[in-house]
């Protein structure tokens, strides 16, 4: 089940958050994205437990996914495909999402090619001296 993310998510999401990436948001990032008016937190729950997160935002005709990510012992159960189509469901009004992934990063660049999105371009030192990112994107057409 995919659901609004509420103070109580908290300390899963951080668990998740800090076994994923080198670089974590932190606690305060989170809060702060539970109130943002342009900004969608959003939970997969699987048997009551947090399994995986994603926060995107939408300004104007464009949307940006900020953060995704799933549980160790949840990974390759389509639970990510299904945030981020989700993600795509709620941005049909707008005109592209784009996101940056590390180069290196070839689950998440796999998962994003898999839904459609292409490669845009290549930001030199984006997460840190000698860790490029790819910068992508997936045009929607506007109804
Ligand atoms: C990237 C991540 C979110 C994928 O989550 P997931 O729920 O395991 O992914 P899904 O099961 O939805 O996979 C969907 C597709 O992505 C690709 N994929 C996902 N994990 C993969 C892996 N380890 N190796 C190769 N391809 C992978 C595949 O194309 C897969 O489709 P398939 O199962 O039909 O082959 C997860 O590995 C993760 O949390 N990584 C750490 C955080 C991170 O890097 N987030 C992205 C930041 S930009």
């Amino acid at each position: 089940m995919i659901r609004k993310a509420s103070a109580d998510d908290l300390d899963a999401v951080m668990a998740i958050e800090q076994s994923s990436f080198s670089r974590p948001w932190s606690r305060k990032s989170f809060e702060a994205e539970l109130f943002k008016a342009s900004g969608n937190f959003l939970v997969y729950e699987a048997d009551g437990e947090v399994a995986g997160y994603i926060i995107f935002w939408t300004v104007l005709d464009e949307a940006e996914i900020a953060d995704v990510a799933v549980a160790e012992q949840f990974k390759r159960q389509q639970i990510a495909e299904r945030l981020i189509n989700r993600c795509i469901e709620m941005n049909q009004d707008t005109r592209v999402i784009y996101l940056e992934v590390g180069i290196d990063n070839e689950p998440a660049v796999r998962l994003y090619k898999k839904l459609g999105f292409n490669v845009n371009g290549e930001i030199k030192d984006y997460y840190g001296t000698g860790k490029n990112a790819l910068r992508m994107s997936l045009e929607l057409c506007r109804k």
